[in-house]
C-alpha cells in the first residue's frame, strides 16, 4: 500500500500546477484506498510475486484508485456535494470546471498506467469496468425522481456505478499472477458482491450515519431525490401519509426545511435501514463464498476482514 500510495503521488504530477494542486487537496484527505487494497490482495492470493522487479500489481492498484478518484471528482459536480472525505469537495473549494477537467485528467492518467502495464486483457478488464461505471452513473440520473423505479433497476444502478470497478480491482490481480480462468471469475464474483454490499451499506449511511465520522454530508441522497433501497423500502411499506409524503419529497423534489427530519422518522417506522443491511449481508455472504476455491490463508482471512469491514463500517 504504501509503494501504492508512493505511485498515486508520483502520477499526479503535472506540469499544470492545479492538477497536482487539486491531487494534493484529494490525496491529503485520504479516502480508505479499498479498491487498491483488493487488487494487491488479490495479486498476491493467487501467487504474484511481490518482489517482481516490474511491480505491476502496484501500477495496477494505482490506476484503480486514479479511476475511483476521477469518478469521485465528477460525482461531487453531479451530486453537488460539498464534503468528501471529512474536508470540502474539490468542487467545492476550486468549482465544478476544475474538478471536472481534472477529473478527466486523472482518467487518462489511469489509462497511461494500463497501457504501461502492458497486457490487453487487463486493459479490456479496466476500460470494460470505466464504461460500465459510466453507464450506472447515467441510469442513475434516469432513475432519480422516479418512485416507481424497481428494485432490480436499482441493483443494475449500482453495479454499474460501484461493483464493477470492485469487480474489475479484484479481477486484475488475478491476471498479473497469471492464474486461471477459475481464480479470475471468483476474484470478479467476490468483487462484485462486495461492492453490491459496499453501495448498499452506503446508501443506509447517508441516511443513518454521523455526518461527522461519515465525512460526507448526510441527506444527500434525499435532497437529490436518489432512489436509493432506504426510500424504496421506506416507500413501499409507508402509510398512505408516508407515501404522499414520498412523492411530493422525491417525486415532485418539493422539500422544505424538516423534510429531512421526516424522512428519517418514517425511515426509521419502516425498518427500511435494517432492510437494506440485511440485503447487504446477504451481498456480503456470497462475498465471503466466493473466496471458498482458494485455501486459507493469511491474504484470504485479509479479504475475508474487509467483507467484515464494509458491512460494519461507519465512514
Ligand atoms: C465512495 O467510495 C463512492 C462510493 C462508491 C460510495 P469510498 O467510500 O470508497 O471513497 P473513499 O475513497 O474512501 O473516499
Ligand atoms: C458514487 O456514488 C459512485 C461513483 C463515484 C461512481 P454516490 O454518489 O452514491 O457516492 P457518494 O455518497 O457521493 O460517495
Ligand atoms: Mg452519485
Ligand atoms: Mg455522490
Amino acid at each position: 500500500m504504501r509503494a501504492c500510495n508512493q505511485a498515486i503521488i508520483d502520477r499526479m504530477q503535472s506540469s499544470v500546477p492545479l492538477i497536482p494542486q487539486l491531487g494534493a487537496h484529494l490525496v491529503a484527505a485520504g479516502g480508505k484506498r479499498l479498491r487498491p487494497l483488493l487488487t494487491l490482495a488479490s495479486a498476491r492470493l493467487c501467487g504474484y510475486d511481490p518482489n517482481d522487479p516490474r511491480k505491476r500489481h502496484v501500477g495496477l492498484a494505482a490506476c484503480v484508485e486514479f479511476i475511483h478518484t476521477a469518478t469521485l471528482l465528477h460525482d461531487d459536480v453531479v451530486d453537488e456535494s460539498n464534503l468528501r472525505r471529512g474536508i470540502a469537495s474539490a468542487n467545492a473549494l476550486f468549482g465544478n470546471k476544475a474538478s471536472v477537467l481534472v477529473g478527466d485528467f486523472l482518467f487518462a492518467r489511469s489509462f497511461q498506467l494500463m497501457t504501461a502495464d502492458g497486457s490487453l486483457p487487463v486493459m479490456a478488464i479496466l476500460s470494460d469496468a470505466s464504461a460500465t461505471i459510466a453507464e450506472g452513473e447515467v441510469l442513475q440520473m434516469s432513475t432519480q425522481n422516479d418512485l416507481s423505479t424497481p428494485i432490480d433497476r436499482y441493483l443494475e444502478v449500482i453495479h454499474g456505478k460501484t461493483a464493477a470497478l470492485f469487480a474489475a480491482a479484484c479481477r486484475v490481480g488475478a491476471v498479473v499472477a497469471g492464474r486461471g480462468e477459475e481464480e479470475e471469475l471468483a476474484l470478479e464474483a467476490f468483487g462484485t458482491n462486495l461492492g453490491m454490499a459496499f453501495q448498499l451499506v452506503d446508501d443506509a449511511l447517508d441516511y443513518a450515519a454521523d455526518q461527522q465520522v461519515l465525512g460526507k454530508t448526510i441527506g444527500d441522497d434525499f435532497r437529490e431525490g436518489k432512489i436509493t433501497l432506504p426510500v424504496l423500502a421506506a416507500y413501499e411499506n409507508g402509510t398512505e401519509e408516508e407515501r404522499t409524503f414520498w412523492r411530493r419529497v422525491i417525486e415532485d423534489n418539493e422539500q422544505s426545511e424538516h423534510d429531512l427530519a421526516k424522512a428519517l422518522e418514517a425511515i426509521e417506522r419502516t425498518g427500511a435501514i435494517g432492510k437494506t443491511l440485511e440485503a447487504a449481508s446477504q451481498y456480503a455472504e456470497n462475498a465471503v463464498e466466493a473466496l471458498k476455491i482458494f485455501p486459507e490463508s493469511h491474504l484470504k482471512s485479509l479479504l475475508t476482514q474487509t467483507v467484515l469491514y464494509t458491512v460494519n463500517r461507519a465512514s
